[in-house]
Parts: C-alpha cells; sequence; structure tokens
C-alpha cells in the first residue's frame, strides 16, 4: 500500500514560517493524508546556490547532471519522482523569494531535451502583502510559463493578496476555506 500512494512534494519559499506556511497548512488540510505521502522542504534551510551557468548539465540527457555539488543534487531526485509539486512562495519585490528562486533557475538542468519533468504535476501558492497586481501575477506567469516549457502540467495557483502578519491571517475564515478547497482540487486531479 505503501508504495501506492501519490509523492506530494511542497518547496516552501519563504525565510520564516508566516504567512505562506500558514496557507499551505491549510491547502494539506484540505488535500488530506489517505492516499498521499507530503513532503515539506524549506528551501532556506538548505544550501542552494545560483545556476552558475556552464551549461555542465546539457552532456547529461537522462539526469540533471548539474555540476554543483549541494543540496539541489538531493532535491532533483524529489522533484522528479513526486506526483504532484506545490511551489510556495511569498511575493517579494514582484517575484518569488531568491531562495526558491535560486532552485528555479536551478531546475534548468531538468528541462533541456526531452525534459526530465515531462507530465509532472505543478501547483502554487503565493501570499502577497498587496493585491495581485504587486507581483503575484508576475509570478504565477513565470510558473505557468517554466510548466510549459518543462511540458509538466501547471494545476492552478491559490494567491492570498493583502496579507500582513500571520496572526491577521488565521481570522481571515474566507482565505481558510478557499485555501481548504483549492486543497481538495488538488487531490480530485491527481488521486480522482
Ligand atoms: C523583502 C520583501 C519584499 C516584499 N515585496 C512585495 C511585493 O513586491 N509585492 C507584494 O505584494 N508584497 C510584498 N511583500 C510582502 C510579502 O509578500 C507578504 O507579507 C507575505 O505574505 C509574507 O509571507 P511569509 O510570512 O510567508 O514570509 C514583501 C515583503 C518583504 C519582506
Amino acid at each position: 500500500m505503501g508504495d501506492m500512494k501519490k509523492k506530494v512534494l511542497v518547496l516552501e519559499g519563504s525565510p520564516r514560517r508566516g504567512n505562506t506556511a500558514l496557507v499551505t497548512d491549510w491547502v494539506l488540510e484540505g488535500l488530506g493524508k489517505k492516499g498521499v505521502e507530503v513532503r515539506r522542504v524549506r528551501v532556506c534551510e538548505l544550501n542552494i546556490a545560483g545556476c552558475q551557468e556552464c551549461f555542465g548539465c546539457r552532456a547529461e540527457k537522462r539526469r540533471a547532471g548539474c555540476q554543483q555539488d549541494d543540496d539541489m543534487l538531493e532535491l532533483y531526485d524529489l522533484i522528479v519522482d513526486a506526483d504532484l509539486v506545490i511551489w510556495t512562495s511569498p511575493i517579494f519585490c514582484w517575484g518569488v523569494t531568491s531562495q526558491l528562486k535560486a532552485v528555479v533557475d536551478r531546475c534548468f538542468a531538468l528541462l533541456k531535451g526531452e525534459s526530465l519533468v515531462k507530465g509532472s504535476n505543478w501547483a502554487l501558492i503565493l501570499t502577497a502583502g498587496g493585491d495581485h497586481y504587486d507581483g503575484a501575477d508576475l509570478a504565477v506567469e513565470m510558473f505557468r510559463r517554466l510548466a510549459e516549457f518543462g511540458k509538466a502540467n501547471y494545476l492552478g495557483q491559490l494567491v492570498v493578496p493583502s496579507c500582513s502578519e500571520p496572526g491577521v491571517l488565521k481570522r481571515r475564515q474566507e482565505v481558510v476555506e478557499s485555501a481548504r478547497r483549492f486543497g481538495r482540487e488538488l487531490r480530485s486531479q491527481i488521486i480522482g
């Protein structure tokens, strides 16, 4: 039975356990535990450098082949093996956090050739201090295009705007409900 569980990898882009982690908790409540194995990875706790643009990865067709020896090597396997990858980030200056962007750029090593993430399922959770136009729209577009480029299935996004402090967010019941609903929708897309 264990082997039949769907693997869900959550790549957490915030440097703190704040709004995005809280919204992610609610999404995962909606996703449920039955039949899924969830692994949450806080990328800020890992040692992941930016892409060095050496193109060494191009020599390898069946693996990432990245020439840098850091924690990204383990993440490559997790990303390729996952039935669903949920990318999460607060919006920092009209984009995702630099910690998560390093992971995105290093994923370039998975997108060459036939793409090692072809047919994978990807989803996105964003929180923002402003509204959709203050950067969340751009981050959504980045992931949609990245997924399209890598032939991954982009399942959709949950964007929570106007986030101040996590304590305030907890009192916004409509956010809790929409996050749980998003989790249930993701579940139905990967399990049926
Ligand atoms: C350095 C920094 C830059 C930010 N830039 C933006 C921005 O461009 N647009 C926006 O809507 N919110 C911005 N924010 C607000 C955060 O996106 C928002 O507070 C978010 O919910 C924080 O999530 P977290 O608690 O999970 O880290 C920024 C916050 C910080 C610390």
